[in-house]
């Protein structure tokens, strides 16, 4: 993880929050890759949701609602909350299922000082503000805990204006936040988080079918965007461990170096959220099926997945060292016009390269285009032509700081698929070469062919 973190900061992916005044709990920034990568990851999850699949459609809803939203959904009762415990001696606050041996057992002594614990109490995770420009006279508002009740309290709203018959799903994307007793490893458990939440709207007989075939659809994205098929299971949760709000329900775990932990949860939740919320509004949200002549409350079965926790399960996993191979050969560090077989071994070598095999969908950076040598005036002014003529299309990066080779392994530590090399023979007859970041093979193809060819490549 320590390298995880090292890398993620010298190389602008993630920033500690407000660092220059010493940090600020367990808050995160996403810098200039980070937010490229975090953005990708996105957008490759609706359209996954609203293009691919039949029947879905998204939503933005506002992170403050109602407080009545959260009484109806069980959020501010007992219901969502951790059993934590207290050190007498150091006043330190532990989560009681963190550190129990196991199952049932209470835990007994401080795991840090050795002190006494308290009675375990419950502790709830919902995030106050106050709403109003007089204190005093201010509303107790919450930060959304889970972004699907803004879905839930528009179920009526959606359903007319999009004149949408059962089965079918709303998607969102967006912030959510809770009040962590024990925030930590990193972007893995935050106050303030991203989520990735669809809601499946069906008849509840089919409610059994629906939660196996999203169990299927979301292991498979995770796969289908390279993450290694022995990292991931599924742990189905037993009825003790469910959130107040789900008859079934079971987590995608990532193999983090921390443990198994939960990155996405599918869960049924019945009819509990819509009948709450038909009780607390007393608005009717029952669903009329005229052709069957039935009217009954849809069971929603929800995949609930964490932007910020695949960002880190998709980076630790493509998170590859090799000591000194790939720059064993210079003849792999530069284009086949210069290398002219050249096999002896660098200074490099000797070093440690990182490389992120991201895939092509999420990599932040997808071309890096550069001169062979920074100073030849001409070389440098066609390369920079050739970085113009591709950047509206791509994620590009222009790069003439340092040699070839170190600037070839700059980009593999950051994922960046092709890199583009401008030579003495582009400038002659304007060709220039394609490396892959994988496979380290170049191509020499002709500037003008250049965007239909990396179109192609990308999948664009
Ligand atoms: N609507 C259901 C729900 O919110 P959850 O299992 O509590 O279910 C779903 O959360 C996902 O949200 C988790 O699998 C995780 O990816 C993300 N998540 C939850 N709490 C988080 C936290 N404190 N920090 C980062 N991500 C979190």
């Amino acid at each position: 993880m320590a390298k995880i973190v090292s890398l993620a900061k010298r190389r602008g992916f993630i920033f500690q929050s407000s660092e220059v005044y010493g940090g600020f709990g367990s808050c995160y920034d996403f810098g200039p890759l980070g937010v490229e990568m975090k953005n990708n990851i996105k957008q490759v999850w609706w359209e996954e949701m609203t293009k691919k699949q039949e029947n879905i459609v998204g939503l933005d809803a506002a992170i403050l609602m109602s407080p009545r939203v959260w009484q109806a959904s069980g959020h501010l009762t007992a219901g969502f909350a951790d059993l934590l415990v207290e050190c007498k001696s150091c006043h330190k606050r532990f989560r009681v299922d963190e550190l129990r041996d196991s199952p049932g057992t209470v835990p007994q002594k401080c795991p840090e000082c050795g002190g006494q614990l308290t009675e375990p109490r419950k502790f709830n995770l919902m995030m106050k503000t106050l709403v109003g420009p007089v204190e005093e006279e201010a509303a107790t508002a919450y930060l959304r805990a889970e972004t699907c009740q803004g879905i839930y309290v528009n179920f009526e709203n959606i359903l007319n204006s999009m004149r949408l018959k059962i089965p079918f799903g709303v998607a969102q994307i967006g912030k959510a936040f809770r009040n962590e007793i024990t925030p930590g490893d990193f972007i893995y458990r935050t106050r303030e988080f991203e989520q990735m939440e669809m809601q499946w709207f069906c008849h509840p007989k089919e409610a059994k079918k629906y939660f196996d075939f999203w169990k299927k659809e979301r292991l498979k994205w995770y796969l289908n965007l390279g993450i290694k098929k022995e990292n991931l299971r599924i742990k189905e949760v037993p009825a003790k461990e469910r959130p107040h709000y789900a008859r079934q329900a079971l987590d995608l775990e990532y193999k983090f170096p921390f443990g198994w932990r939960e990155i996405e949860g599918i869960h049924n939740r019945g009819d509990w959220d819509l009948s709450n919320h038909s009780r607390f509004s007393g608005k009717d949200l029952r669903y009329v099926d005229e052709e069957k002549k039935e009217k009954y409350f849809p069971h929603i079965i929800e995949t609930s997945g964490g932007a910020d926790r695949s960002f880190l399960a998709f980076l630790i996993d493509v998170y590859t060292e090799i000591k000194g191979g790939r720059a064993k050969k210079a003849s792999f560090l530069f284009p086949p016009s210069l290398s002219l077989g050249r096999t002896k071994t660098t200074k490099a070598a000797k070093e440690i390269e990182i490389l992120l095999k991201l895939d092509k969908k999420i990599a932040p950076i997808k071309i890096a285009v550069l001169p062979l040598v920074r100073n030849k005036p001409k070389l440098v002014k066609k390369t920079k032509e050739v970085y113009q003529i591709l950047k509206p299309h791509f994620t590009c990066q222009y790069d003439e700081l340092g040699s070839i080779g170190r600037r070839y392994r700059r980009q593999d530590e950051i994922g960046t698929i092709f890199c583009l090399t401008c030579d003495f023979q582009t400038l002659k007859d304007n060709t220039l070469t394609i490396r892959e970041r994988d496979t380290m093979k170049q191509e020499r193809v002709k500037i003008s062919d250049l965007t239909k060819i990396l179109e192609e490549k990308l999948g664009k």
